[in-house]
């Protein structure tokens, strides 16, 4: 076994890791090489003071940048072996990767890893078609892969009941200025290697809307028209509420995007439930389970759209100065 990762094997896997998703596309991560193992470490300075005051949509971007990690080095055959926050004194640095015993891929690791450059998040409206039993499977047992779990919004009431919740976690957080100002600074119209394309805002909320859009999105829609009829809503959540849960959430989080995407699925996030403590302690009594809700999905077959712009490899790599 190799007892080291090169810069090449580095490069390589970051290539991919930066495809994760991240609250307004800030690619809030930095990766680096230290006495052989790849480290991920926080951007402590892409982080959203006013939308992400605690820092929890961090750990969820940077786990999920680790989950892609993961893959990309198993399908090289390198596969990895993970420590979460390895430094205590150091907690910026989210997880260390060290070689594991050479394997090959299985198929289900190729596949997701397949999965990787065509997921993006899909605001625009979904088809009414119902996403089937053996496709919402798959995505609870992707959660459950990773020491997670996804619960599947099943019948009106469900839905309606936590729409009710995300509709006033929004109004909460659209009352406060410096949110809506750091929202405004992300949203690009240029063809900027960061932030939300307004092209991929989605369309313009409006009032009768089930669920809350974020609200980057200016395309015009059909006035007074239902935005889409039946959409599979889904709540990933944890065990706890550490530090360490929410980059396992992060990675849970990435594999079942990734499962959703080769099953032919769309999907966005909606994490206004979460950022609002009130609504997130609302919804985690709704769903009666143990546990912390970290992440709301709305899941289903979506038209088609494309990957948002990423920063170079070489601008989250830090990489020792060559003489
Ligand atoms: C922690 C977190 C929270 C997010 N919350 C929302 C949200 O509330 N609404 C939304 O439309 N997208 C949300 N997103 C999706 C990001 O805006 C999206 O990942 C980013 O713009 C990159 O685009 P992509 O997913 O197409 O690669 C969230 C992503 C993360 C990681």
């Amino acid at each position: 076994m190799d007892t080291a990762y090169t810069v090449e094997q580095l490069r390589n896997a970051v290539t991919d890791a930066v495809r994760a998703p991240s609250l307004h596309n800030t690619q809030p991560w930095r990766f680096r090489l230290r006495d052989g193992g790849i480290e991920v470490l926080v951007d402590a300075s892409r982080r959203l003071p006013a939308t992400d005051p605690s820092g929890w949509g961090v750990r969820i971007a940077c786990g999920a940048a680790l989950f892609n990690l993961r893959l990309a080095l198993a399908v090289a055959g390198t596969p990895a072996r993970v420590r979460l926050r390895p430094y205590p004194a150091e907690p910026d640095v989210v997880a260390r990767l060290v070689p594991d015993v050479p394997r090959r891929a299985t198929p289900a690791e190729q596949s997701l890893y397949a999965a990787i450059p065509r997921r993006f998040s899909n605001r625009a409206p979904f088809w009414p078609d119902p996403v089937p039993a053996d496709a919402r499977w798959r995505l609870a047992e992707a959660a459950r892969a990773e020491q997670c779990w996804l619960e599947l919004l099943i019948g009106v009431s469900a839905v309606n009941a936590f729409a009710e919740i995300a509709r006033s976690a929004h109004r909460v957080l659209e009352r406060d200025p410096a949110y809506r100002a750091e929202r405004a600074d992300w949203v690009r119209t240029d063809a900027a290697p960061d932030g939300v394309p307004a092209a991929a805002g989605g369309p313009r909320g409006e009032p009768q809307d089930l669920l809350p859009s974020r609200g980057f999105g200016g395309l015009d829609r059909a006035p007074g028209r239902d935005f889409e009829p039946e959409p599979l809503v889904a709540v990933l959540g944890s065990a706890g509420n550490t530090a360490v849960d929410q980059v396992v959430a992060g990675q849970a989080l990435q594999r079942v995007l990734l499962t959703a995407t080769d099953s032919g699925l769309s999907a966005s996030m909606l994490s206004q439930p979460i950022e609002v403590a009130g609504a997130r302690e609302q919804l985690r009594l709704s769903l009666g389970r143990f546990g912390t809700p970290q992440m709301v999905l709305r899941i289903g077959y979506g038209q088609p759209g494309s990957p948002t712009p990423r920063r170079h490899v070489d601008e989250v790599l830090d990489l020792p100065v060559r003489p």
